[in-house]
Order: structure tokens, then C-alpha cells, then sequence
């Protein structure tokens, strides 16, 4: 199979670096460019980069030189699309201006998720909504995002719930350190500390959880946001990578925990049925030890390798009441919440074929 010429916008950071590490001999996509802020524009990656994912930096990228981000500078290297793990707000523009030149955009970034013909992909869950991007008005090109790191958490685990009929959800974050970017939280700010406020986090959570597990009305263009109550607060942890979630979720009826436990070990969608190369084989792990998932332990569950990271995993399922239950979720908020998601999107819309022959049809 012949790969398409991908590249990173914002590539040294923390997200820009998952990019780097899961594109490493990806079977569709050619890491081809990689670009950074003016500060940096023009060093080797291996030069500027502080890497900062454990393992050694990848060999193909220590040599690449980093491009500025500009849409005039991403044109010349001639891309089939660009990843954006940029900053929200120099995301706004430039998603939009490369969109408009024809270069599609999937995006980590807050900046474009709740426009009303942007999707929020993830392709377990609402793989139709990327029918909206017919609805954008731009000349050839698109832009499509994966949510915030906490919504990819919670709606993994609350969408296979739908089904019994949910009537309120109450979810308490804590978030790791890496949420933050590179050099997001003071570390005299956050050691032996918990700090219980994250800037818009708790807003962007439930809007962007409602329009994930919204309808989409391909005739009318539009995604109309689940009517389901969301409620979040969000506090930021002395932890590196993994934001656990504490759910509560009251149901229309009476629910047995046995039932809930069979649903997420059988619950599967689009990105398993096509075997996209980061699609674990089930996106949900229900943990059955009762002090677990934990982020040292279970933050890179997902097999097979490439999709390490990639799982959403559940555990200390508690019935409440009889028709309300609480538990927890554990998710990479760099791979599954960021750089995993976005891949993800990027192969779902590739074995769509929505990308054409160099370019999209
Ligand atoms: N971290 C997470 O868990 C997470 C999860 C979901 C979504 N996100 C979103 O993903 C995006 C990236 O987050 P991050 O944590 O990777 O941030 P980060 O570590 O601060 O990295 C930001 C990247 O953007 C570049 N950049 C900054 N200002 C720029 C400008 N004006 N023009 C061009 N490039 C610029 C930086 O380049 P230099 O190195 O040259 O400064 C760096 O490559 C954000 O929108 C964030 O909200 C993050």
C-alpha cells in the first residue's frame, strides 16, 4: 500500500511527540514535515526537542530540521495532510487557512471542536459524524478533531451505557501533569499538592462529551448534542501521564452491575471491525482487581504494540442505588486523549477513503 505524506504542526511538545513516537513506521502515513514556533523553526529535531516519552527519541526524526508554521512554508513540503498539536490559539487560524488551501487538518486542539460543522471524531463511537465534513465551506480540504483528554476518557466509558437509558452523569477528574504541555505546571505549583481547578477544562468537558454522543443529521448538516445532564469537576495530580475519572451515572430504570461489565467487555465499533493499525482490539478493558486501573500500571493498556495507550480501562464498578452506579476510568491522556485519538481519525478517514490520490477526492 502506498502511504500519504502526513506532517505535525507543533511537533516538539508534549502531544507533538506522541505524534512522533506512534507515526514511526506507520503503514499509511509518511512523517514527512514537522514544525515548530519561530523560537525553534530551522533547528534539527534531535537538536531542540527535550524528549521527554521514556524510550530514546525515534532515529527518523533527530536530523529532520523543523519547519516554521506558516501555511506558505507547510505548501512547499508538498503534505497530504497535517496532525495540529498546536496551542488553541494559534490553532484558530492557521487549521482554518491550511483547511482553505486544500491541506485537511486532524486536530488536537480545542480551538475548532465545538464549530458547528467540525466533528469531534472518535471512531468507536460516532464514525458517521465525519460525514459533516462535506458540510464545511472550505474550497477542498477539512478539518476534523479528537476531543480533550478527559472526554475521551468518560465517553468511552459511558457510551456503551446509552443503551439502558442513562439520565444524569456527575464525573470528578484527576488530571496528570502531561495534560498541561511541556512546561504547563510549575512543579513547586503542583508537588505534594492537588490543585482543584483546571481553566475550562470542566466546560469543554461536558459540551464536548454532549456533542461526541450527539446525532448527526447528514441531510441537514448538523450534530444535535445529547439532552443527557453532564456535570464535571476537574482537579490537576502530582501524576505524570493517565487521567483517572470518578463516574457517577444515574440510569432511567433499575441496572445490574453484571449487565454493565458484560457490555463493556463485548463493546467493539468501526476502528476494530476495519483493523485500523492503532485500534485495540477492544477499546474498553474492565478491570476486575478492586484497586485498580491505576495510571503507573494501566496507562498503556492496548494491544496490539501499536496501540499501546489506546484502551480506555474501567474498574471498582459500584451499584449505588438501584438505578444509579459509580466507577472509575483511566485514559492516556496523550495517546488516547491526544496524539492516539487524532491517528486514529487520520486511518479511519484514509480506509474511508476519504483521502484520494495526493490529496482528497
Ligand atoms: N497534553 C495533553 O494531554 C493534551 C490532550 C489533549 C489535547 N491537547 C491539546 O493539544 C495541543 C498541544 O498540547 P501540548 O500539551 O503538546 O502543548 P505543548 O507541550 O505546549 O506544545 C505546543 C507545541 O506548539 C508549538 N507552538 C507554540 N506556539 C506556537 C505558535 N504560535 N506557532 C506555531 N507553533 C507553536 C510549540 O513549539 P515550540 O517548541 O517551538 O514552542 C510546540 O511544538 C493543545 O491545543 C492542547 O490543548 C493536549
Amino acid at each position: 500500500m502506498e502511504r500519504i505524506r502526513a506532517g505535525i504542526i507543533g511537533s516538539t511538545g508534549m502531544v507533538g511527540q506522541q505524534f512522533v513516537r506512534m507515526l514511526d513506521e506507520h503503514p499509511y502515513f509518511d512523517l514527512v514535515m514537522l514544525s515548530s514556533s519561530e523560537r525553534s523553526a530551522g533547528m534539527k529535531y534531535g537538536e531542540y526537542v527535550n524528549w521527554s516519552l521514556g524510550n530514546e527519541m525515534p532515529e527518523y526524526v533527530r536530523e529532520r530540521e523543523l519547519k516554521r508554521t506558516t501555511t506558505e512554508d507547510i505548501k512547499m513540503e508538498d503534505v497530504d495532510f497535517v496532525f495540529s498539536a498546536l496551542p488553541s490559539a494559534p490553532a484558530k487560524k492557521i487549521e482554518s487557512a491550511l483547511a482553505e488551501q486544500g491541506i485537511p487538518v486532524f486536530s488536537n486542539a480545542r480551538a475548532n471542536r465545538m464549530e458547528e460543522k467540525v466533528p469531534i471524531l472518535v471512531p468507536e463511537i460516532n464514525s458517521e459524524h465525519l460525514g459533516i465534513i462535506e458540510h464545511q465551506d472550505f474550497q477542498k480540504g477539512f478539518i476534523v478533531t479528537n476531543s480533550n483528554c478527559t472526554a475521551s476518557g468518560l465517553t468511552m466509558g459511558l457510551y456503551p451505557l446509552l443503551e439502558l437509558g442513562v439520565s444524569s452523569v456527575n464525573v470528578v477528574t484527576y488530571q496528570a501533569l502531561s495534560g498541561a504541555g511541556l512546561t504547563g505546571v510549575p512543579s513547586l505549583a503542583i508537588l505534594g499538592n492537588v490543585i482543584p481547578f483546571i481553566r475550562n477544562e470542566e466546560e469543554a468537558m461536558e459540551a464536548e462529551t454532549k456533542k461526541i454522543l450527539g446525532k448527526f443529521d447528514r441531510e441537514k448538516g448538523r450534530i444535535s448534542e445529547l439532552e443527557t445532564p453532564v456535570h464535571a469537576s476537574c482537579a490537576r495530580v502530582p501524576v505524570i501521564n493517565g487521567h483517572l475519572e470518578n463516574v457517577s451515572v444515574e440510569f432511567q430504570g433499575d441496572v445490574n452491575v453484571h449487565e454493565l461489565v458484560r457490555i463493556w467487555k463485548n463493546f467493539k465499533g468501526p476502528a476494530q471491525e476495519l483493523k485500523l493499525p492503532s485500534a485495540p482490539e477492544s477499546p474498553v478493558l474492565f478491570m476486575h482487581q478492586e484497586d485498580r486501573p491505576q495510571p503507573t500500571m494501566d496507562v498503556y493498556a492496548g494491544k496490539p504494540e501499536r496501540a499501546a495507550g489506546m484502551v480506555v480501562s474501567v474498574g471498582r464498578v459500584r451499584k449505588k442505588a438501584d438505578n444509579m452506579v459509580n466507577f472509575w476510568v483511566l485514559v492516556h491522556n496523550t495517546v488516547r486523549g491526544a496524539a492516539g485519538a487524532s491517528i486514529l481519525n487520520a486511518e479511519y478517514a484514509f480506509r474511508k477513503g476519504i483521502f484520494g490520490e495526493r490529496g482528497i477526492c
